[in-house]
């Protein structure tokens, strides 16, 4: 049986605490998924109210939605399973089979999404190196294959160009508003729609202090996920106007993404909303304290140095043997690279945690044997 089951589920009645991390156990830096509901959040899933998702009858379905499109300054959302599901529906809403969307080379959707826009929808994806920094804005508006600049009925078209913000394989990195301002002037001119991974948009509003909206308003559609810093079970929401919303709920169809009774879910993520949103301030703080002891540890290993949410990117001399290592003595983090540790920050880990694991990580990495 998984860890975290219980034979005998016990009636709602009484909300169980959330399963606190064992006294003395792993401390898990993997990755801010790995967040349990928090008791309160438990209880709004408890008191939902429901109905047929798939007949657009629950209430809490709803309720979410609207509240994810007001907060992010758009017309419509839909609640979706998962930020992979998020970003394809949003991306197919604007992308026709037989074309193009651009995207980071080390995008979320470009390196761990399996395919699915080409497997699933027939979208071709190219890639651009240092889309969020440092290429060149120019240069990026010269990629765009916009009918606009000529007709060339051999020539692919661009739909879409995706952004990752907060910039998961950049250590969590923030992107600026004005570049932000900047490309979307260029996707405008070219008749591109500029989607938004916003799995953790939410740690860039709290990094750059503005309201989600002041990032959401800049995109045309977005992906944002519940599951992640905001730390709710399951589930994302596409973001957009109307139309495209529409399009991306027929593509949750075909998915197979509807859900019935999804309120359930539903209130775990208007809970996280309205109460894990602007504690990722801790997290950011609880990563750059760690990052400050483990660059102490070891300097020049972080990568980037500065630390601006809740990811930490360290290299050393061979990840998988380090994450064993670090494993062993209590403290799970995640490699992303043969070279390259990923440390994340979430709702779970206290200063406690962060003290324990930045002890135990200083040691390891002050005897690691960085490569040049
Ligand atoms: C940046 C980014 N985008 C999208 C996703 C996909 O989310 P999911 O795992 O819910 O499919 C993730 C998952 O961690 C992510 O980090």
């Amino acid at each position: 049986m998984h860890p975290h089951t219980t034979s005998a589920a016990p009636a709602a009645a009484a909300a169980p605490a959330p399963a606190p991390a064992a006294p003395g156990g792993p401390v898990d830096l993997r990755s801010d998924t790995v967040t349990r509901p928090s008791a309160g959040m438990r209880r709004a899933m408890a008191d939902a109210e429901v109905g047929d998702d798939v007949y657009g009858e629950d209430p809490s379905v709803r309720a979410l939605e609207e509240h994810a499109a007001d907060l992010l300054g758009h017309e419509a959302a839909l609640f979706v399973p998962s930020g992979t599901m998020g970003n394809f529906c949003a991306l197919r809403a604007s992308a026709p089979a037989g074309t193009e969307i651009v995207a980071d080379t080390e995008a979320h959707i470009v390196t761990y999404e399996l395919g699915g826009l080409a497997a699933l929808g027939g979208v071709q994806t190219r890639t651009l190196t240092g889309l969020a920094g440092p290429l060149d804005l120019a240069e990026v508006a010269a990629q765009i294959r916009a009918h606009s600049i000529g007709h060339n009925y051999n020539m692919i078209r661009t739909s879409a160009l995706a952004v990752e913000n907060t910039q998961a394989r950049a250590g969590g990195r923030v992107w600026p508003v004005e570049r932000l301002e900047r490309l979307r002037a260029i996707t405008d001119d070219a008749g591109v729609v500029l989607h938004c991974d916003g799995a953790r948009i939410w740690n860039a509003a709290v990094a750059l202090g503005v309201p989600p909206r002041r990032l959401g308003e800049l995109f045309g559609t977005l992906s944002v996920c519940l599951s992640k810093g905001l730390g709710a079970p399951v589930g994302s929401l596409v973001v957009g106007d109307a139309a495209r919303v529409e399009r991306a709920h027929e593509w949750r169809k075909r998915l197979g993404g509807g859900m019935r009774q999804a309120g359930v879910l539903a209130a775990a993520g208007l809970y996280a909303l309205r109460n894990h949103l602007d504690r990722l301030a801790e997290d950011h703080r609880r990563a750059s304290e760690l990052a400050a002891t483990l660059a102490d540890a070891a300097p020049g290993s972080l990568e980037p140095k500065l630390v601006e949410t809740n990811m930490i990117l360290v290299r050393v001399a061979d990840s998988g043997a380090f994450v064993a290592r670090a494993a062993e003595q209590g403290v799970l983090v995640g490699a992303v690279s043969p070279t390259t540790l990923r440390i994340v920050t979430h709702l779970d880990v206290d200063d406690a945690g962060i003290r324990r694991a930045g002890d135990i990580l200083a040691r390891l990495l002050a005897t690691d044997q960085p490569t040049a």
